[in-house]
């Protein structure tokens, strides 16, 4: 079975081919993401319009891409002889689903008279949560090869994206590994943290598929507050890789003041973030404008903050381990792609004596992978409203995995 996994929840356009054996062997035929940093590095942060515009544009080739990488990108010639008929009701279909993303059915309708269906069983799409506008091009992309084509599509929540692709080592192509061996090596109950740019969330894993929220951010996520840190700091986007590269580079410079842990002794699983940014502001902007451009300084300052979030999410963490007598932690998401933060959690996790589960840096951030992974789970476990006809599926921001 090839599941076709398609993310664009974000800023990262992530389109994914994995090959699931009979016996449950994965097999990662391509995993291409076209990142879109250079476009937001201007702003220092994501504009969803302009992801939107980008996603629209480089849907498409990276599509290709993929399945040329996965050798599954069929030209129609006598070999492969036209599959489908371009009667002018589909082509009109095709554009009434493509409405918004007028960028979008420019690429994809040329794509679809050129080349014929290749060999993809499911499609599996993000359809929540994120930015409204960047999942809605995500899934009118997955309806319009779902209805042209015929394929199911099966909608995929994010963030079990996140947490299931924590368990597997995959870090490059054609590595092979038999999920249910991988599955079953993470011990439940397991406290997954979640954190990215746009979430961060702490949820007890009672299985896979079952899944509760305990604690999230009540404003700012902690990858938005290493972003927004970097930029009262002058630097650039996005902040959490520089803010854990300068930090590395501290010297015996003395900070005056140490930045507040926001709710870190507060009985909940809740996290807060944005008085900590405000707190870097103040913090800064009395600085005289020498020292505010004096390295050892913003590297003393970098560690600083990185080391407020880490005491922050490791708090809440392991209090939710110890209230649920959880057995493992998996940790996802992009700011899960910081060193010092998976050192002190495997180091607390080791004092405990549990599992730590987390994926390799690239599939930390935002990829196509971890939805088919999801998607695959979501077939196999036959829940959710999977798989699902074009027609009904919608995006949702605000999409929950759980209460
Ligand atoms: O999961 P992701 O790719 O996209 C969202 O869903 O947001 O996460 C991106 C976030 C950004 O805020 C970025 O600054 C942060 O992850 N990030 C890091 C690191 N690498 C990426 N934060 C801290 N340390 C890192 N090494
Ligand atoms: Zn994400």
């Amino acid at each position: 079975m090839k599941i076709l996994g398609i993310e664009t929840s974000c800023d990262d356009t992530g389109i994914a081919i994995l090959e699931v054996k009979n016996n449950d062997a994965f097999l990662v035929l391509a995993n291409e993401v076209a990142s879109q940093i250079k476009v937001h590095k201007k702003y220092g942060g994501v504009f969803p319009m302009m992801a939107k515009r980008e996603h629209q544009k480089n849907l498409v080739p990276t599509f290709i891409q993929a399945l040329r990488k996965a050798e599954i990108l069929r030209i129609f010639n006598s070999q492969f002889p036209i599959s489908n008929k371009f009667s002018n009701d589909k082509i009109s279909q095709l554009k009434i689903i493509l409405e918004r993303e007028p960028e979008l059915a420019k690429k994809l309708i040329p794509f679809l008279k050129k080349y014929s269906k290749p060999d993809i069983d499911y499609i599996a799409v993000t359809n929540g949560p994120g930015l409204e506008p960047c999942l809605w091009v995500g899934v009118n992309f997955a309806r319009a090869l779902s209805y042209f084509w015929d394929i199911p599509i099966i909608p995929v929540n994010h963030i079990e994206g996140h947490i299931l692709v924590s368990n597997f080592q995959f870090s490059i192509f054609n590595f092979q590994s038999n999920p249910n061996d991988q599955i079953l090596k993470t011990e439940f109950p397991a406290i997954a943290l979640v954190v990215s740019g746009g979430h961060t969330q702490i949820i007890l894993v009672e299985d896979v598929g079952k899944y509760k929220i305990l604690g999230e951010t009540r404003d700012d996520a902690a990858g938005e507050c290493f972003d927004k840190s970097a930029k009262i700091l002058g630097l650039s986007y996005p902040g959490g890789p520089i803010i854990s590269k300068l930090a590395l580079q501290t010297t015996s410079y003395n900070l005056q003041a140490k930045l507040p842990r926001p709710m870190l002794n507060t009985k909940d699983y809740d996290m807060s973030f944005s008085g900590l940014k405000t707190a870097v502001l103040y913090s800064h902007i009395k600085q005289p404008k020498k020292i505010q451009k004096n390295k050892d300084y913003i590297s003393a300052m970098s560690a600083e903050i990185q080391q407020a979030i880490i005491d922050v999410l490791l708090k809440k963490t392991f209090k939710a381990v110890k209230d649920f007598g959880a057995k493992s932690i998996i940790l996802g998401g992009g700011v899960s792609a910081n060193q010092e933060l998976k050192k002190q959690f495997s180091v607390l996790a080791s004092e405990y004596k549990i599992q730590i589960i987390y994926p390799p840096a690239n599939l930390s951030t935002d990829n196509g992978l971890m939805i088919a992974i999801a998607g695959y789970f979501n077939i196999k476990n036959n829940r959710g409203p999977t798989p699902t006809n074009w027609e009904n599926l919608k995006a949702d921001s605000n999409l929950r995995i759980g209460e």
